[in-house]
């Protein structure tokens, strides 16, 4: 049986939880060697514990990827442990909920696009001339939202949006290099973004959405971008109303926004 990721070295933003630790978790038993990066110390070495009991190396680094230094040395960190990159997953994002007329302190709007948005910037081009020594892989996690628009989600949509045309336009440049660019926009996923968001005015929502347990679970998303990424995949959605949303928003964008409106609408109201 081909094991594509033995010995492979993987970099995971925000690995600490959600989507990103489950990406760690699936891949450890395949023997990589796997570059965990998330602000929160503790919790990332928790993680790379885990990994390391099933077979991977790991290597934990502590940054914030909205710092463009943060992102350079943690790929010199990563080049110093194990000479190469293969992968590097733009993994770790935030969310914001609020109507865009009610945000008080526009820093926090700046601040998702900073983490979602230029932290996928920097880490990529602090790792792209390993990328391009090892003819890697590039994936980076979007959303549904970065393909239509989310209300009460101005800053994370647009952020989403940034993303997508940063890393389609990326993947043109690189047609030739070898190293190929995947985009992952999933639908609802069982993590700790929603929680952890904060509203209009800052302050973190503090609970889960009502749906919650309804929503994909991590695991099951990892392994769909898993697959993706061995695949060297364009974009991958993981829900079927994400699939045929892009084709219905075609033929009628009018339908696509008051689904939009209308479960944003009903979440809203069932957090209040
Ligand atoms: N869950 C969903 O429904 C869903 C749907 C579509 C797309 N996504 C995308 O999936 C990705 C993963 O999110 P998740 O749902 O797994 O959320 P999560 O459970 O909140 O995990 C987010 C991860 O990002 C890290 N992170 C946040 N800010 C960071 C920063 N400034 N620097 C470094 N790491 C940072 C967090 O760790 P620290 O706090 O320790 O830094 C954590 O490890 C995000 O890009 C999100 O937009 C999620």
């Amino acid at each position: 049986m081909p094991q594509p990721w033995m010995g492979k070295v993987i970099v995971i933003t925000g690995a600490s939880s959600g989507i990103g630790c489950a990406l760690a978790l699936v891949l450890a038993p395949h023997s990589p060697r796997l570059v965990l990066v998330a602000r929160d110390q503790q919790r990332l070495q928790s993680v790379a514990d885990q990994c390391e009991a099933q077979g991977a190396e790991t290597l934990a680094v502590a940054a914030d990827v909205a710092d463009s230094e943060a992102c350079r040395t943690m790929v010199q960190q990563a080049v110093e442990r194990f000479s190469r990159i293969d992968v590097l997953i733009n993994n770790a994002g935030i969310s914001m909920w609020g109507a865009f007329d009610e945000i008080s302190d526009l820093q926090q709007f700046e601040r998702v696009l900073a983490v979602n948005f230029h932290g996928s910037v920097y880490c990529t081009r602090h790792a792209l001339p390993y990328l391009r020594q090892s003819q890697g892989r590039i994936v980076a996690i979007s959303s549904l939202a970065g393909l239509t628009g989310l209300p009460m989600h101005t800053a994370y949509s647009a952020s989403k949006h940034a993303l997508n045309g940063f890393f389609e336009s990326l993947r043109i440049e690189l047609a030739d290099s070898g190293v190929s660019v995947t985009i992952v926009a999933p639908d609802f996923v069982q993590s700790e973004i929603h929680q952890r968001s904060i509203d209009a005015q800052g302050e973190p929502l503090g609970q889960p959405l009502p749906d919650h347990a309804s929503f994909l679970s991590a695991e099951h998303c990892a392994l769909i971008i898993i697959n993706a990424m061995e695949k060297r995949k364009r974009l991958v959605l993981t829900s079927l109303r994400g699939r045929l949303g892009r084709w219905v928003k075609l033929l009628c964008p009018q339908l696509i926004d008051w689904i939009s409106k209308t479960a944003v609408k009903k979440a809203y109201r069932r957090m209040q």
